[in-house]
């Protein structure tokens, strides 16, 4: 269709910042009529209201394409209340259970690695991190806190219908990529069961992708491989906090975190996808027009893509590579990277 009607969330510290950036490179990539509708949530909205996310405004949500989302987090709110009553309320409510972060070291992009020898076939990996189960679920509880004898439990849930769906989705993006490669990541010699449950997944849902090779990592492994054999990686599958922790990892190694794209998808379009960088709202630097929007921007391109603008998508990937290209150690408002871009689009 010729239009994209946009929920944007700009949420705190930077992240409205980065997300005006991502809106000028949309407004001047896309052919298509845009429409934004901007909701005021995160730390501001909280301290004036005490609300994180009315049901109404889940509700209107629900009633766009797609979500544009900044950062979410402030030192001045208790953690975990904005991170969980509203990014990760949205997460579930919206099934979001893709969450989907390409790690591609572009040409030009400076990294702690040494890519001529750990990397020689470059870095150009996607993580399929399982979105909604895991230790996320808020399935646990304290007794006698406070006292010499508290005890508190974090449950990892994991569903063979959440399990599989990650897999089944991770199978289908290694199929359509050239090396056809899929990593499992978990820790299966300590967390049995439900190392045993994602290993059958695999296995299983495997005889679907005959064309797909798989192999295993424990996670603690697959963190030496990250920095020192990258290359090795095609698509991994995790769940949702081991994808949490590999993703920060892989954009380390990938040109930092400025770089890294997110998207928090549900394939089967029932609501719409939210699109975020994965770095956090910098409060350090807010306010500055220091945050580099790159990671925003990429974001708007995988958004693009989820949408079905394909090209748009490309334009957006290429311009980015080619200002990354050029950037070397010039030091530039986030404004003036969001325009460089944008001019880019063309
Ligand atoms: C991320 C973030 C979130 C997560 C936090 C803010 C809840 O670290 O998107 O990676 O753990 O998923
Ligand atoms: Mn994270």
């Amino acid at each position: 269709s010729d239009s994209i009607n946009l929920a944007v969330i700009g949420g705190d510290g930077i992240g409205p910042e980065v997300v005006a950036e991502g809106l000028k490179v949309l407004q001047a990539v896309s052919g298509a009529k845009v429409s934004t509708t901007d909701y005021d949530l995160g730390a501001r909205r909280w301290h004036r209201t005490g609300e994180t996310l009315p049901d109404t405004v889940l509700e209107e949500l629900r009633g766009h394409d797609a979500i544009l989302l900044g950062a979410i987090g402030d030192p001045s709110v208790p953690s975990g209340v904005l991170e969980r009553q509203l990014l990760l309320r949205i997460r579930f409510e919206l099934y979001h259970y893709i969450n989907l972060r390409p790690a591609r070291l572009f040409p030009g992009v400076s990294t702690p690695l040494d890519v001529a020898k750990v990397a020689p076939n470059g870095i150009d990996f996607v993580v399929v991190r399982e979105g909604t189960e895991g230790p996320y679920t808020g399935n646990g509880g304290a007794l006698r806190v406070g006292t010499p004898h508290e005890l508190a439990t974090e449950v990892s849930v994991n569903t063979r219908f959440g399990a599989e769906r990650a897999v089944r989705d991770a199978f289908a993006r290694a199929q359509a990529r050239e090396r056809k490669h899929l990593t499992l990541i978990h820790k299966h010699n300590v967390l049995s069961y439900a190392g045993h449950l994602w290993r059958r997944t695999v296995e299983e849902v495997g005889q679907e992708f005959p064309e797909v090779s798989t192999d295993y990592a424990h996670v603690d492994a697959a963190t030496i491989y990250l920095v020192q054999d990258p290359s090795r990686f095609d698509v991994i599958v995790t769940d949702n906090l081991f994808g949490d922790i590999v993703t920060d990892l892989a954009a380390a190694i990938t040109g930092g975190i400025g770089l890294a794209a997110s998207g928090n998808i549900n394939p089967d379009r029932t609501t719409p996808s939210m699109f975020e960088p994965v770095h956090g709202s910098a409060p350090d630097i807010a306010g500055q027009s220091k945050a580099d929007p790159t990671a925003t921007i990429l974001s708007v391109a995988m958004l693009l893509a989820h949408l079905g603008r394909h090209d748009e998508a490309r334009r957006v990937e290429h311009a980015v590579s080619a200002d990354l290209a050029s950037r070397g150690d010039k030091v530039r408002s986030t404004t003036q990277v969001g325009d460089a871009i944008a001019a880019g689009v063309i």
